[in-house]
């Protein structure tokens, strides 16, 4: 059930790969650099011959666990299968052998993918226009902010506040201060949904914007929506939609409609190739046209069936990310709407909303749950009725492993104590969400009969519990200079330089 390190398996013995010779021509790098900046060795890479370092990564994915292989109700993170459709069309050489420094009338058909992509999202999300850019949902925050800091700028009001519920996405305060804002938290009222009363004690001259999710963490729709737009707007704000609970309502109803200005989306999640392994993402941004002149440059311009980018946008504020974008996303997002088409979008909203409230049904026996429902697309079940066994929404989550499912989100939104977040998504059978519900219930009776095994599960995965607290202590004592630095990486042994053959770089072979 574990893999040692390349490192550790490393044979000093083995044979360096194979190249052929550099054919580049030009000067020796002792030339280019100087040689005082040459290695008097090779690094201590690892070496290991082809089957074996294929062998190692083999078993390596085999101890991940992926949406390919098993369910993952990660609330808030869409986690919904990604069609291998997708990936076939993003790996087409047209698109994948691209260079982002080819002329531009040799990249005619990307430049028409990012074109259409943008027209699809801007009718999906009821906008004017869309930047593809961003690279994440986060920084589609960011990008926007920006965007309302310079159109604030521009009429010359001094506009220094962000308001943001309590129930937010961590990222939405972050990105916020990172633009430089003050962050005024708003209160939700029992139901669930922001105070009405508390926002309009908090907005004032000052505000710049309110940063809103619709359904928002807590799964709950804003019901109020128009009355929170009419509201912000009447005091010169803007009002901000972070898209990552999309996958509620899409072919649905559309945040340009509801009076919101400036939308992310995470293609990631909501058009699929979720990013839980730390791949690429993508958080392009819809803007009404108040905003229009501040998308990042450059923009994707057609004329005459002719596609150029447009880099002279005064207004702009500049360009957010290296080149356009992560391309190969938006590849794979354009390839789902094609494939879903108007109906199927909406059809996947409606499925992921009745799928979370089948579930929600299933387990609301086992769990409290701290609001109404019915809920859009995810809920939020609490774990505080097992309060008095000791069991905590961390064992759940922990025994769910043992399981064969992945954890839900837990501790999130922080309004909810003991919070377990679940978004099962569209893409799973009932069959699915019934084992689910059946582990659940499975974990809250061994909670009632025997509470302290729960605290030792996972037993069956190649890493048990971590201890967290000695982390954290110990991390803490290194910053005070009390302990030496904990070991967050393989270091070579003092015999390392065995493990490499005395080569200097011009003789290596790579
Ligand atoms: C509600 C919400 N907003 C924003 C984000 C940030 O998106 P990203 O992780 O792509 O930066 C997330 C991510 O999980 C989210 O759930």
């Amino acid at each position: 059930m574990s893999e040692p390190l390349s490192f550790e398996l490393s044979r000093p013995a083995v044979d360096p790969p194979r190249l052929p010779e550099a054919e580049v021509a030009g000067p020796a790098p002792a030339d280019v650099l100087g040689r005082e900046m040459l290695r008097a060795r090779p690094p201590g890479l690892p070496r290991l011959s082809e089957p074996e370092i294929m062998r190692h990564y083999s078993r390596l994915a085999s101890l991940n666990y992926s949406i390919s292989e098993n369910f993952y109700p990660l609330g808030s993170c869409t986690m919904k299968y990604n069609p291998v459709v997708n990936e076939a069309a993003a790996a087409l050489s047209g698109f994948a052998d691209l260079h982002p420094y080819q002329d531009e009338d040799s990249v005619q058909g990307a430049l028409e993918l990012m074109w259409r992509l943008e027209r699809a999202l801007c009718a999906i999300v009821g906008v004017e226009r869309v930047t593809l850019q961003p690279a994440a949902g986060a920084h589609g925050e960011w990008t926007a902010l920006r965007m309302i800091a310079a159109f604030h700028h521009s009429r010359e009001e001094n506009r220094t506040e962000v308001l943001v519920p309590d129930s937010a996405h961590g990222t939405n305060p972050a990105s916020a201060a990172l633009s430089g804002f003050h962050v005024i938290e708003v209160r939700s009222g029992d139901d669930g949904r922001i105070s009405l009363a508390d926002l309009e004690s908090k907005l004032s001259p000052r505000t710049a914007a309110l940063m809103l999710t619709n359904p928002n963490t807590l799964g709950l729709f804003e019901r109020e929506i128009l009355d929170i737009a009419e509201m912000v707007h009447a005091t010169g704000a803007m009002l901000y939609y972070d898209g990552a609970n999309l996958n509620a309502f899409m072919g649905i109803c559309r945040p340009g409609d509801m009076g919101f200005d400036a939308v992310h989306m995470n293609l990631h999640k909501t058009f699929t190739t979720p990013h839980g392994g730390g791949g690429p993402g993508a958080g392009p941004v819809g803007v009404k046209s108040e905003l229009v002149p501040f998308l990042p440059a450059p923009t994707v311009e057609r004329t005459n069936g002719h596609l150029r980018l447009d880099f002279k946008r005064p207004q702009s504020i500049g360009r957010v990310r290296s080149f356009y974008g992560n391309f190969g996303m938006l590849v794979r997002a354009y390839t789902y709407i094609l494939a879903m088409g108007g109906d199927g979008l909406s059809q996947a909203s409606q499925d992921a909303v009745l799928s979370a409230n089948y579930l929600r049904k299933l387990v609301e026996g086992d769990l409290d749950m701290p609001h109404e429902g019915p809920c859009m697309h995810e809920f939020v079940a609490s774990a505080q009725n097992l309060h008095e066994e000791g069991v905590r929404a961390l064992d759940i989550a922990k025994a769910l492993l043992d399981r064969d499912f992945y954890a839900p989100t837990v501790y999130f939104p922080l309004v909810v104590p003991e919070a377990i977040m679940v978004e099962p998504t569209e893409t799973e059978s009932k069959a699915t969400l019934d084992a689910f519900a059946g582990a659940i219930k499975e974990i809250v009776a061994k909670a009632k009969s025997d509470p302290q095994s729960l605290h030792e599960e996972p037993t069956k995965l190649p890493v048990g519990r971590l201890d967290e607290v000695s982390a954290a202590r110990r991390i803490n004592a290194y910053l005070q200079g009390l302990s030496e630095d904990p070991v967050l990486r393989w270091k070579a042994p003092a015999e390392a330089p065995e493990t490499a053959p005395q080569q200097t770089l011009q003789e290596s072979p790579c």
